[in-house]
């Protein structure tokens, strides 16, 4: 990089902060242009410090400073000094209050960093370092103060104003002005601070703790949208009866909010008492939402609601130990989902997700381990790694210790940790002391990056009757972890593992094996007959395998594997490896060479109807391009799309009278439920109609738009409309065009209209994307717009790709563009140009000159440029 750059982040920096804030007193006289805040904070010095310093120093950024007071006595300009993001003031004093004014404005909040406008609504978003953008503050998370807020506001603008804990007064000003002051009991860190404002619907409910405590419940939205709101008031009962069955975790304050705005970053902020909501997120009714977007809501609606422990009561000390709270609450809510529906299927879909996002980090330019070690801009490390392998960690703990041991963990995390900002190391150390065990290898999975490999082999003795199993770590670090383990006899019967006599493995009743080492065998006895091997179940570790089982195996584990999780990927892994042998002649010939044996298996699948029918439609999925380009040394993109097309194509035309005859079946039109059996069905009928739509056949283009015209349900119609924009079937546009009239007041619905035109593979998607730029309702001020449209079109291989490299400058331009208006949505749009090092020379030579451009821009955010810069090194 040119000249010094912006600064780098190291944990091994941290050192506690020489000043403490104690309590914090706020003042927001709110204003669209020019909201004054007065912030009074206690603070003392720190006494556990040897050294005093006598400079504090306090985080700012886009803030006026009006004035300044330290106990009492105004400050002049000799007293204290200000830089762009920092205010330095010379205090010898023990403790002292400060005074603190500063205007800001919300409307210009682009970033949707600190207090910003959505619509009418004044709302904040502070996590991870938004409050410098309201006051002058020591912002980290390891600085905890008890917080009282008082908002003052125009009363018909503003009816409602709204803050972290219990309201305690309330009333009139002058010139139509009203207020309310909020206390929040409860030490806490800036990040956690909200506000919200404006004049808002509400959905109110209670919730009654296991204590006999009674819980206000509310949920705020724009006025009209309440009764889209109650299957999120219904989650979240759920999720705080849940967390007290699961857990013993009780709620700690007397009321619980949610609000719901259109304008965020993110999917939602776990704020004390305050929870704010990308209303993507909250609001449902069957016309709007569908089954996965119901799913979401009630997955996210948990998961805010667990970090009240989990994130709230328990804090990160710095920001290199956010898997701490994320990674853990992540699990948490899994669990939750597990617990509310069908555990295989959420495994499974948790499991995709982590290889759909997860893996390609781990092996991309911006691989870093869960807990990290330097960072130039921390919004870029909310990231699939820190989250969701950060949650495959947690899980590993979980299965090691099982479900009673996790839970004395918790108990004594809680014990010793509630009230304070703590690490890693401290969650570790609560599960081993627990536990009595001890986990100081497995910690090499917090600075570990990449995805694990191991390598596997077996043989079967016939002499001996013993199966043996050697499992080699291939990876720098040796790790720890459970590999959960089934050998299946020929009769589809499961064995019962036993070792000998003087190899006792504590966890083997369970099917599990501990691996500890670089290398390690294990020699089964009592086996009559070759049994079938099953390996890495329910994916009890986030590792990759090197091993090379016979087609015959993985057809027997798709049919008879215990194990749900196991069948999938069995069936998962067969269509991997026809795919993959045969990329490179699709070119050349349009055909792949399929082997009977497994078309065969995918026909008795699709005829097993004693199978849970959600699970059974994740069985028939093939794996998704992005999960097929990982195993590729130079990326194949028009390859592996034709291949995978081409394979569903085979399967369609082999079993097309049994796929439409269990289509119709499961396409009677019945009443929208949310029922599991329903959910399940509508995902089976949908599957079924992309196979079918490989077929380009007119008549299964009438039978598609038949759905979409009969469709109940967005989730029924919204797969019809993909298939249809899919294809080139001339009913897409009718079908685009009536449900663009429909629905293009609506931006949550519209969000599913710019996505799919935005990620077909069809020949005019490229054009189609200006023009959607173009239309009414899109707006780049909105983040879910954006990612719908230009998150899409960069996702979408084929044309992203495009050997003109047409893709590459569209995107690195409107990089350009969304930087200057919010870094943070920008810099994931960068995220995307990961490929550049496996990509075809000629892509890579155009990729590179647009990756330089953005680079060289000249004010381009630190956020984009950490990204670029690690792409291009
Ligand atoms: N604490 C985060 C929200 C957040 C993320 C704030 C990044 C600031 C920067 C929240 O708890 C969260 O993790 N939200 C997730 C959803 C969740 C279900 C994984 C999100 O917003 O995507
Ligand atoms: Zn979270």
């Amino acid at each position: 990089m040119k000249e010094s750059g912006p600064r780098i982040v190291k944990l091994e920096e941290y050192a506690p902060s020489p000043f403490l804030v104690t309590d914090v007193f706020l003042t927001f006289d709110l204003d669209e242009t020019k909201t004054l805040v007065k912030s009074l904070l206690k603070i003392k010095r720190n006494e556990d410090l040897q050294e005093s310093a006598n400079q504090l120093i306090l985080d700012g950024q886009n803030l006026k400073l009006i004035s300044l007071k330290l106990d009492g006595e105004f400050l002049t300009k000799d007293q204290f000094s200000l830089t762009s993001e920092k205010l330095y003031i010379s205090v010898s004093k023990k403790s002292f209050s400060l005074e603190i004014e500063t205007e800001i404005n919300p409307a210009a909040n682009t970033a949707l960093q600190g207090l910003y406008r959505s619509g009418n609504i004044f709302c904040t978003q502070n996590e991870p370092e938004g409050f410098r953008r309201i006051t002058y503050f020591i912002d980290r998370p390891d600085i905890m103060a008890k917080y009282s807020t008082k908002i003052i506001a125009d009363k018909k603008l503003c009816p409602v104003l709204l803050s972290n804990g219990n309201p305690v007064k309330s009333g009139d000003l002058d010139n139509g002005k009203h207020f309310v002051e909020w206390h929040d009991p409860f030490f806490k860190p800036s990040y956690l601070f909200a506000l919200v404002a404006g004049d808002l619907g509400l959905l109110k409910d209670k919730f009654i703790t296991k204590s006999k405590r009674v819980i206000d419940l509310r949920i705020y939205s724009d006025k009209g949208n309440e009764d889209k709101c109650t299957f999120a008031m219904e989650s979240l009962k759920k999720a705080m009866k849940w967390d007290e069955d699961t857990f013993g975790l009780e709620y700690d304050l007397d009321i619980y909010m949610i609000v719901a705005v259109d304008a965020f970053n993110m999917g939602a902020m776990e704020n004390k008492g305050l929870n704010i909501f990308n209303s993507s997120a909250v609001l449902a009714n069957p016309d709007i939402a569908t089954d996965d977007n119901y799913h979401r809501i009630e997955s996210i609606i948990a998961h805010e609601y667990f970090h009240n422990w989990t994130g709230n009561r328990v804090t990160c000390r710095d920001w290199f130990q956010l898997t701490l709270k994320e990674g853990l609450t992540v699990f948490r809510d899994q669990e939750f989902s597990s617990d509310l529906h069908s555990r295989p299927v959420q495994r499974i879909r948790d499991v995709q997700s982590l290889k759909e996002r997860q893996f390609p980090e781990d092996d991309g330019p911006t691989a870093h381990p869960i807990r990290p070690s330097s960072y130039m801009e921390i919004n870029n490390f909310y990231t699939a790694t820190i989250y969701e392998k950060g949650a495959e960690v947690i899980r590993m703990i979980h299965t090691l210790v099982g479900p009673s041991g996790f839970r004395r963990g918790m108990d004594k995390y809680f014990e010793l940790f509630d009230g304070k900002a703590v690490t890693t190391e401290d969650f570790i150390h609560s599960m081993e002391v627990a536990n009595n065990i001890d986990l100081t290898q497995f910690k090499n999975w917090y600075s570990q990056f990449g995805t694990p490999r191991i390598e596997v082999e077996s043989s079967f003795d016939e002499k001996q009757k013993t199966f043996n199993l050697n499992i080699k770590q291939l990876s720098p670090e040796t790790l720890h972890f459970p590999l959960k383990v089934g050998l299946i006899d020929q009769n589809g019967k499961e064995i019962s593992l036993s070792l000998p006599k003087e190899e006792t493995n504590l966890l083997l009743k369970k099917g599990i094996l501990e691996i500890k080492k670089r290398e390690e065998s294990f020699q089964f006895k009592n086996i009559n007959k070759k049994p079938f091997l099953s390996i890495n179940r329910d994916f009890s570790a986030p590792i990759k395998i090197n091993w090379n089982p016979s087609m015959e195996n993985q057809i027997f584990l798709l049919t008879h594997d215990s194990n749900g999780f196991n069948r999938y990927e069995a069936a998962q892994d067969l269509a991997n490896k026809i795919i993959q042998k045969e990329i490179g002649s699709i070119h050349a010939h349009e055909t792949l060479d399929i082997p009977e044996e497994y078309i065969e298996a995918f026909g008795t699948l699709l005829g097993d109807n004693s199978i849970d029918p959600f699970f059974k439609s994740l069985c028939l999925q093939i794996p998704s391009e992005g999960v097929l380009l990982q195993d590729q040394e130079v990326y194949d993109f028009d390859g592996t799309h034709l291949s995978r097309n081409f394979l569903k194509k085979v399967l369609a035309k082999t079993y097309k009278k049994k796929i439409l005859t269990l289509y119709k079946k499961l396409s009677v039109n019945k009443k929208y439920t949310l029922a599991s059996k329903d959910v399940g069905n509508r995902a089976l009928k949908n599957t079924l109609m992309s196979f079918l739509m490989c077929l380009e056949e007119e008549e299964i283009y009438e039978l598609i738009k038949e759905q979409f015209d009969q469709a109940n349900n967005m989730t029924d119609k919204v797969a019809a409309l993909q298939c249809l924009v899919y294809s080139n079937s001339p009913l897409k546009r009718p079908a685009l065009d009536t449900f663009y009239l429909h629905w293009n007041k609506n931006h949550l619905v519209m969000e599913k209209w710019f996505a799919i035109q935005a990620s077909s593979p069809q020949q005019n998607t490229y054009t189609k994307v200006y023009e959607l730029e173009e239309s009414a309702v899109y707006d780049k001020r909105i983040p879910n717009i954006v990612r719908a449209l230009w998150g899409s079109f960069s996702s979408n291989y084929v044309h992203f790709h495009h050997k003109s490299g047409r893709g590459y400058s569209l995107i690195a331009k409107k990089i350009i563009e969304l930087d200057s208006i919010n870094p943070q949505v920008s810099s994931a749009l960068a995220k995307t140009f990961r490929h550049y090092k496996k990509l075809m020379p000629e892509n890579k030579r155009l990729m590179q000159l647009e990756l330089e451009k953005i680079r060289n821009h000249v004010g381009i955010s630190k956020n984009v440029l950490e990204i670029v810069a690690k792409t291009l090194t």
